[in-house]
This record gives structure tokens, sequence and C-alpha cells, in this order.
């Protein structure tokens, strides 16, 4: 005799647990969207940029929403908010802060003047820096709670033209993988996010923002591409709700990984960038950024001093063996 098995209801999954978010960079593409997607969720998500107005609108469209106005150069803004937070949440604090918010500084290295190396290290690494301070404390009191640090693939590797912002980016991830493992025993979590290229109003601000025509003069000649973001990355740029699912990922599974770097393409791209030896990955970004390296394309200074008469006569195959020394 067979005794037939009773089915076994299938139980239904347990509701996600609400959790309270901070997002820095809510008004922009990348922050917008990802705001939007975690309070439709169920979360309630505190969402801080500088223009009330764009906060507002998206809290009128999304009720999980409350809008912190914050400045993440501004230390009295910070000790404002986290004040708001904490009346908020009834003095539990953040279970996910997400340091989204973000400037993008384009130019030649030279050309990019000191105010604007510091304003790009002051949004991307010190405001980051700053936040993450302030929200730390109960989380590492409570013993649970997560860091997610919006870095970029300019973290991994540079190009011409946006070294300054590699360089903050750089330094997020060198920051963020060291307080990684110092908050690891505290039960706190800490993850970066590295997005390749996404269509978001960053580049047009940073086209808006570029060197004046003095500082970018000498290399006008070897970038007949000018200077804005190379046009081939931005026509395959992903859109934001792309990244805004990998960020609610990396705020939400239980075991995040210690970074997401969405796109097959970003993956391999730098994959290759950072494991090439670096003659080779350089002229990769030059064809990427459409940069002459050439000396015959700068031109002589009046002395007869400038790069054409200074530079060396290679012998053919002379340049690959300098190269294979680097
Ligand atoms: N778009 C991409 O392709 C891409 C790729 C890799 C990484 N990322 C990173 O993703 C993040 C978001 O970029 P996005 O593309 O969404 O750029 P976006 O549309 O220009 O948004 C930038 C956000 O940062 C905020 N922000 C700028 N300065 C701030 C400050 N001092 N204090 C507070 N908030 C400030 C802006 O808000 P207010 O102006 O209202 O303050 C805005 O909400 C950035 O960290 C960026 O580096 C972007």
């Amino acid at each position: 005799m067979t005794t037939q098995a009773t089915p076994v209801p299938a139980r239904p999954a347990p509701p996600p647990v609400a959790r309270f978010i901070l997002l820095t960079g809510a008004s922009g593409g990348i922050g917008r969207a990802t705001a939007a997607r975690l309070a439709d969720a169920g979360h309630l998500v505190f969402a801080g940029a500088r223009r009330a107005g764009e906060l507002k609108a998206l809290a009128a469209a999304h009720p999980g929403i409350r809008p912190v106005v914050l400045d993440v150069t501004d230390q009295a803004a910070i000790d404002h908010a986290r004040h708001q937070i904490t009346d908020q949440t009834g003095g539990h604090g953040l279970d996910v802060l997400i340091n989204a918010a973000g400037i993008l500084v384009l130019g030649p290295v030279e050309a990019v003047s000191d105010p604007q190396t510091r304003a790009q290290f002051e949004v991307n690494l010190f405001g980051t820096l700053a936040v993450t301070r302030a929200f730390l404390a109960p989380m590492r009191q409570r013993g649970a709670g997560r860091i997610v640090n919006v870095s970029s693939i300019l973290g991994r590797f540079a190009l011409p033209g946006s070294g300054i912002y590699a360089a903050s980016k750089f330094a997020l991830e060198a920051a963020s993988d060291a307080l990684r493992l110092e908050l690891a025993p505290f039960g706190v979590q800490v993850v970066l996010v590295e997005p390749g290229v996404i269509a978001t109003p960053l580049y047009a601000r940073a086209a808006a923002a570029l060197p004046d025509d003095q500082a970018l003069g000498p290399y006008r000649a070897s970038w007949p591409a000018g200077f804005g973001f190379p046009e081939r990355l931005l026509r395959a740029a992903a859109s934001v709700d792309t990244i805004a699912a990998t960020l609610a990922e990396a705020a939400l599974v239980p075991c995040p990984r210690a970074r997401y770097r969405p796109g097959l393409r970003n993956r391999l791209n730098t994959r290759l960038l950072t494991a090439l030896p670096t003659r080779s990955a350089d002229r990769i970004k030059i064809r990427i950024v459409g940069v002459a390296t050439s000396p015959a394309l700068a031109p002589p200074s009046p002395d007869g001093t400038g790069p054409q008469a200074a530079a060396p006569q290679h012998q053919p195959g002379e340049r690959r063996r300098q190269g294979a020394r680097q």
C-alpha cells in the first residue's frame, strides 16, 4: 500500500524589514532613482541633497521619502541632519547610509585649478567621510548597520581628462577598504559600488564647469575631440534604473559583497585596464579618450626648446623597448 504525501503549502516569503536609510545625492540621477526604488519597497528613506525643491518633488511622488537638506561639505548641516534623523527614527539612527553625493571635475590635471581640485575632494571624499563619521556611532553601538559608498570604475583606473575625479574615487576606495575591516568587528558592513557610465546630469554639469580657455589652451592641439567626457562612452551609458537596482541590492541583501561593479563590459574593461602592463593599458586609454600622444602635435616654444625640438629621435622599436621598462 502506498501513502500519498500531503502537499506542504508554500510558505509566503516573510515581509522585508523596513529600514531607516539616508541617501545623499538624492536629487541627482542615480540618487533619485535609488531613493524612489527603496521607498517604494517600504523603507523610510531620508533623501539628502542641497536642492530642497528637487527633494520636495521627490517626496511628493513617494510617500516613504523624507527630504533632508544637506550639503556634505558643511559640518553644521551634517550635524543638523543627524539630529533630524535621530528624532524621526525615535533615537534608533540609520540602518543604512548610502553615500551617493558626488561631482565630476573634468580637464587635464594641469588645467584643473587648485580650488577645483579641492572642491572635487571636498564632496567626493571629505564630504563622504564626514557624513559617515556622523552616523556611525549608533550603528557601532547596536552592532549592526551598513555603509554603501558610491565609487566608480574610475576608482579603479584613471583616464586622461578626468584624473582629478579618478583621484577622489581612488581615495574613496582606499578609505572604504580600510573601513570595511575596521568596522567588521562591530557588525557594521562597508560596501563599494562602482558604476560605469550612467546617463545622468553629472556630465553636463561637469562640461559646463570646464577650466577656462587659458588653462586648456596648451592642450587643444592634442585633444581634438574636446575636453568633455568621451562621447563614445556617453553613447553607451546605462540607465539609472540598472544602477538603482544594484544599489538597492547592496543596501539590503543580508550578506553583501565587498564590491559591486554592474555590467559585464565594465567588469571586463576594469579587469583588462588594471591587469595589463601600464604601456598596453595606456594605449587603450588613449584610444578611448581620443587624445594624441605625439610630441609633434604640441607647438614648439618660441625659443625652440619646446617639445618638437626636445623630442628625442627614436629608432624603430626603441619606444617599445623603453615602454617595456616601465
Ligand atoms: N553618472 C555616472 O556615470 C556615474 C558613474 C560612476 C559613478 N557615479 C557616481 O554616482 C554618484 C551620483 O552621480 P549622478 O550621476 O547621479 O550625478 P548627478 O545627477 O549630478 O547627481 C549628483 C548628486 O550629488 C549631489 N551633490 C553634489 N554636491 C553636493 C554637496 N556638496 N552636498 C550634497 N549633495 C551634493 C547633487 O545634489 P545637489 O546639487 O542638489 O546638492 C546630486 O543629488 C556620484 O558620486 C558619482 O561620482 C556616477
